[in-house]
């Protein structure tokens, strides 16, 4: 028992929050669409559902919580104070990376809104002054938190990893792997080609494929299509799964768009995944296969 250490991952909870913001910021052109972006989002999306995926998470006693990004829609201010709050109180350790929405708009990217918010819960071992990667790690296992956002232009939600971040990500993964820790990796875009729409993807998946091809990882986390993924990834080694999860606070009864978290266990044994699907009244478990 000592060894283990189980977490729920969840994503993608675009938590909504207008307090404070006039209409006059819709007017500004960086704002193309974010009306009815939030207007889309306000009938798709439930905040009580984070809630209750913070309620099951304390009841199946786990040991963190892992958001793999778009915590807002806009990245606005008043959105980033509800994640905090929301956050702060859930009374278990949270660890996040950004998603596309959490640097919507150049403003928020440049001011760098997500991280002066989030910073306490993206605590953990850096190799120098960089933000990303970032590994939290304790004696069996590391989380190695990666950024693919980048201030693209008004509904664009691709992503990229970036050369220098990835030179970075490199040298980590080898470190962590030499002081026998478990690997993974989490990061907000689909990382193979054919999970993402057009003007989704991530734009240099095939430079993270060759540091993943040459370092190896043990999983790889990520969200952003908001459906259920199960692939893998050439490793050194062995292939290295990688798990997509599907929007946490999705209202959305359509298969494999429904709210969704998973429920890992990490051990001596390897990784073990159990999804949680909404089902219109509350999260229950569910085999993998059963989920497709
Ligand atoms: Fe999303
Ligand atoms: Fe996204």
């Amino acid at each position: 028992m000592g060894r283990e250490f189980r977490f729920v991952h969840c994503s993608d909870i675009h938590l909504l929050s207008l307090q404070g913001t006039g209409p006059h910021r819709f007017l500004n052109k960086r704002f193309t669409g974010g009306a009815n972006l939030l207007l889309k989002r306000r009938k798709g999306h439930d905040a009580a559902l984070f809630d209750r995926i913070v309620e099951h998470a304390k009841r199946l006693e786990v040991d963190r919580l892992v958001v793999t990004g778009d915590v807002t829609n806009l990245a606005l201010q008043s959105e980033f104070e509800l994640v905090r709050r929301k956050f702060d109180g859930a009374g278990l350790p949270i660890t996040v990376i950004p998603g596309n929405h959490d640097t919507y708009t150049r403003g928020s990217a440049k001011k760098r809104r997500f991280e002066s918010f989030m910073s306490q819960h993206m605590e953990g071992e850096r190799l120098d002054e960089n933000f990303y990667p970032f590994a939290w790690t304790n004696a069996h296992l590391a989380l190695v938190g990666v950024s693919t956002a980048i201030p693209t232009r008004p509904l664009s939600a691709v992503g990229a990893v970036g050369d220098e971040q990835l030179q970075r990500l490199d040298s980590l993964l080898a470190e962590l792997e030499s002081r026998g820790l478990q690997r993974i990796v989490l990061i907000h875009h689909p990382v193979a080609e054919g999970f993402a729409k057009p003007g989704h993807e991530l734009l240099d998946l095939e430079a993270f494929g060759q540091v993943i091809a040459r370092r190896g990882a043990e999983l790889i986390l990520h969200g952003h299509e908001h459906v259920l993924l199960d692939y893998a990834l050439p490793g050194p080694k062995a292939e290295v799964p990688v798990h997509g999860i599907g929007s946490g606070t999705s209202m959305s009864v359509r298969p494999g768009r429904r709210a969704s978290f998973s429920h890992y266990t990490v051990d001596d044994d390897g990784i073990s995944r159990e999804v949680w699907l909404f089902d219109g009244q509350d999260f229950r478990p569910v085999t993998a296969a059963a989920a497709e």
